[in-house]
């Protein structure tokens, strides 16, 4: 049951504000844009915005709200792609913004212990001055905190070789929906006494605790950054490129984006937002990124490989960046994608996975279909080295129309044993389809984490899956 009378609004504002300061409370029609919209474009109202300033303040919430039975829903950079944090009715934002603080770095062990709401981009940036590197990177950076991040298990970029954000958590603090805290701020990679729990939480969307505090994992800062933009025919050189750098540059390979010339185009000539540096890209054009601690040969191994590309795939063309700035230029095709998909806007972007073996055969039956359909504006590109591909599809209105489209990629990824979300997640927009690719008894021990550990279905209610409404 939700509170949303005048007289159960003041009940939850009586009950909240003895824990919170005056910037801690705010009524739902005070609440400005940013807590009812996110990046996926869904808006919602919420009954109030709540702001805790610490871990401990936060617990102390969430006991008062379970007392209340009141829903919430849990914000932290809004860069949410899938609907998960938009507020549905009679939900208060339980907003983390104000969890800023770095409260530890250990530079022995390359470890840094953050509060939920500090920025990607903070962390990043806290990190390289020190001479370590925070691998995660993804294009909202400057806007994502760490606790959305985990929460969505985000990927990105350097996937290939530091692993989703799950791989760079060693610790975390979670409280329930009933305000217990459960603390487990490890510092040491092997611990093996029991249930791994923060793993459930690392990627749940926010649906089984609220996550406070985490312990990451930092890299040795690279002393190298190499990058190149590859251009091959056909998808079979784009797979035997893939295995090459990954022998001839081990550990070192961290990207391996590629774009379709769809998506290159799209950018390069249509939005010119990017020059390609080919007069005559090929089918497929690659990026591909280095990053060494061996700074005399970094270069030579880095150059010895793409000529290795050269010779064994006839198709090849390639350009080195030659200077930071030059590997930014290439970057910025790649990067380009918010900015393409709303050129052809309105739009339905598709965030799928699958094994490279069966990713060109579904490419071009999916964009065979979309064609017979009506739909020419496609955009694919996706972090290949991941087995994730990105599918944009311009030009479709109306809900029917999209529901159309997502069905039809969807239940055809699910067919090939793939995956409906390779890096955003389920949240709203992908749930009613998330039995394409779990199987009954998957979706069904979800239910049971969600209703073991929120019983109340207090937390993100209806995202990612559903159950049977509570008392
Ligand atoms: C990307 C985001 C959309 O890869 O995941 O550009
Ligand atoms: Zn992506």
């Amino acid at each position: 049951m939700s509170l949303t009378t005048p007289e159960a609004f003041e009940r939850l504002q009586h009950a909240c504000t003895p824990v919170l300061d005056a910037a801690g409370f705010m009524a739902g029609e005070q609440a400005e844009p940013r807590y009812c919209t996110d990046w996926s474009g869904g808006t919602g109202r919420p009954l109030a915005v709540l702001r805790p300033r610490d871990p401990q303040e936060t617990a102390r919430l969430l006991r008062i709200l379970h007392g209340l039975r009141q829903p919430l829903v849990i914000q932290g950079g809004m860069t949410g792609l899938v609907g998960a944090c938009v507020p549905q009715p009679g939900e208060v934002v339980l907003s983390l913004e104000r969890l800023r603080s770095i409260e530890a770095f250990d530079a022995q062990a390359g470890t840094l212990t953050v509060q939920a709401g500090v920025p990607l981009e903070t962390v990043q940036q806290y990190a390289e001055a020190r001479g370590w590197m925070f691998p995660v990177d993804i294009g909202s950076r400057g806007s994502c905190q760490i606790g959305g991040i985990i929460a969505t298990n985000a990927g990105g970029n350097r996937v290939l070789r530091h692993g989703m954000t799950r791989q760079s958590v060693l610790g975390l603090e979670v409280v329930l929906s009933d305000g217990t805290v459960l603390s487990r701020m490890g510092q040491a990679l092997k611990d093996n006494a029991g249930y791994d729990l923060k793993h459930n939480f690392i990627g749940s969307e926010g649906t089984l605790g609220v996550i406070t505090r985490a312990v990451l994992v930092l890299q040795p800062l690279p002393a190298t950054h190499l990058t190149a933009l590859v251009s091959v025919n056909g998808f079979d050189s784009v797979r035997k490129l893939l295995s090459l750098c990954r022998q001839r540059l081990g550990a070192g390979l961290c990207s391996f984006e590629v774009m379709w010339r769809d998506y290159f185009d799209a950018v390069t000539v249509g939005l010119a937002t990017g020059r390609s540096p080919f007069e005559e890209p090929g089918t497929h054009l690659i990026l591909v990124e280095f990053m060494g601690n061996t700074p005399d040969t970094d270069t030579a191994t880095f150059e010895a490989a793409m000529e290795v590309a050269l010779e064994q795939l006839p198709s090849a063309q390639i350009v080195l960046a030659q200077s930071l700035a030059e590997a930014a230029q290439l970057w910025a095709i790649r990067d380009a994608a918010g900015e393409a998909a709303r050129a052809i806007g309105p739009w339905a972007g598709f965030d799928v996975s699958l094994s490279p073996d069966h990713m060109e055969r579904w490419v071009q039956a999916v964009h065979d279909q979309l064609r017979r359909d009506g739909y020419d504006a496609l955009q694919t590109y996706g972090h290949l080295g991941d087995g994730n591909l990105h599918l944009v599809i311009g030009h479709v209105h109306g809900a029917g129309a999209r529901e159309q489209v997502a069905d039809l990629v969807h239940r055809s990824i699910g067919a090939l044993g793939g995956s409906i979300s390779g890096e955003h997640g389920i949240g709203i927009s992908k749930k009613h389809h998330l039995g394409y690719c779990r199987s009954d008894a998957e979706i069904a021990m979800m239910r049971s984490l969600k209703q073991t550990l929120d019983p109340r279905q207090l937390l993100n209610r209806g995202r990612v899956i559903d159950l049977p409404a509570t008392l």
